[in-house]
């Protein structure tokens, strides 16, 4: 594989990198008894747009939900800003960290506008209730994700693209440096996918430290500054796109025999699955043809 792509080796330890504001070393996430990663050891550049690819079920929101300490590891540690997320409230966290989930579920008839309310929860108290700072980051949020149109309106009655808007406003009216965000593009047709990675890469822009995860490698190359590949619940391949997605890459992680070209709009990897016909041929031993 080409230079430029690291491949995890440990090493970097169960101690804060006082350099990176999250990261993550020899974590085990496990479920009950289901172990769904062992050992992993996860950097988050500072000012990246990190994006997470992998194939279904090998552990992408599992780590999401870990790095933003929902999820309390078995073994290891995830450091948010020199210490153990654990060891912050809850509300500390959701100041410095917003979390858009894979599938969230808003509470019964709520509207679009009380939910993207919500995000402003973690900068309230007894003694700081609503404020207009409040009121200008919910209308800023709302404008961002063109959800203002919709403010009225029951969440539950909206369709999946525009509920997924009105999610992202939430975390975005949480105002904070980092943002998860879980499959994000899901639900959306192809325009609304576009508008959405480019909403994030302009939250980039403006200096916020963004982790994604996306199921479009050719997007996924397109936006991510740092490209995390995983498979099984490990980092196979991390780093600059255009060195981590080859075809040996895609076959390895996915299983999946194809061409990478260069994207003719960007340059970026533009990955083209093999045709059936062709994958039939690889199938096919050599000497059982004759
Ligand atoms: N709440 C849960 N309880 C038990 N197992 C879970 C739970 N959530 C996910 N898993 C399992 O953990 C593994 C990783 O899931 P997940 O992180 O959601 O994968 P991905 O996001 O990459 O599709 C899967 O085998 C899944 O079935
Ligand atoms: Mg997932």
């Amino acid at each position: 594989m080409h230079t430029g792509v690291s491949h995890p080796a440990g090493g970097q330890g169960g101690r804060p990198l006082s350099t990176v504001r999250l990261h993550a070393g020899e974590l085990t996430l496990s479920y009950d008894r289901r172990t769904v990663a062992e050992g992993l050891d996860v950097t988050i550049p500072d000012g990246s747009f990190t994006i997470i690819v992998g194939p279904n079920a090998c552990g992408k929101s599992t780590l999401l939900r870990a790095m933003a300490g929902l999820l309390p590891p078995r073994r290891g540690t995830v450091y948010l800003d020199g210490a153990a997320i654990s060891s912050y409230r809850t509300k500390e966290v959701a100041r410095k960290l917003g979390l858009l989930p894979q599938s969230s579920i808003a509470p019964d008839g709520i509207t679009v506008a009380d939910l993207v309310a919500r995000g402003r929860y973690p900068h309230q108290s007894l003694l700081r209730q609503w404020t207009a700072e409040d009121e200008f980051h919910v209308t800023t949020a709302m404008r961002a994700t063109r959800v203002t149109d919709l403010s009225e309106r029951p969440v539950d009655e909206l369709s999946g693209g525009q509920r997924q808007r009105v999610w992202l406003a939430m975390a975005l009216a949480q105002q904070t440096d980092l943002l998860l965000l879980d499959e994000p593009t899901t639900y959306l047709d192809i325009a609304h996918q576009i508008e959405m990675l480019d909403l994030c890469a302009d939250l980039h822009g403006e200096g916020r430290t963004l982790v994604a995860v996306l199921h479009d490698l050719n997007h996924a190359s397109r936006y991510a500054s740092h490209l995390i590949a995983m498979r099984a619940g490990a980092i196979v391949a991390q780093g600059d796109p255009r060195d981590v997605v080859t075809e040996d890459l895609v076959r390895e992680v996915f299983g999946l025999p194809c061409e990478v070209i260069a994207d003719p709009q960007t340059g970026t990897p533009l990955v083209v699955p093999a045709s059936r016909q062709a994958r039939r041929l690889l199938e096919t031993p050599v000497d059982a043809t004759g």
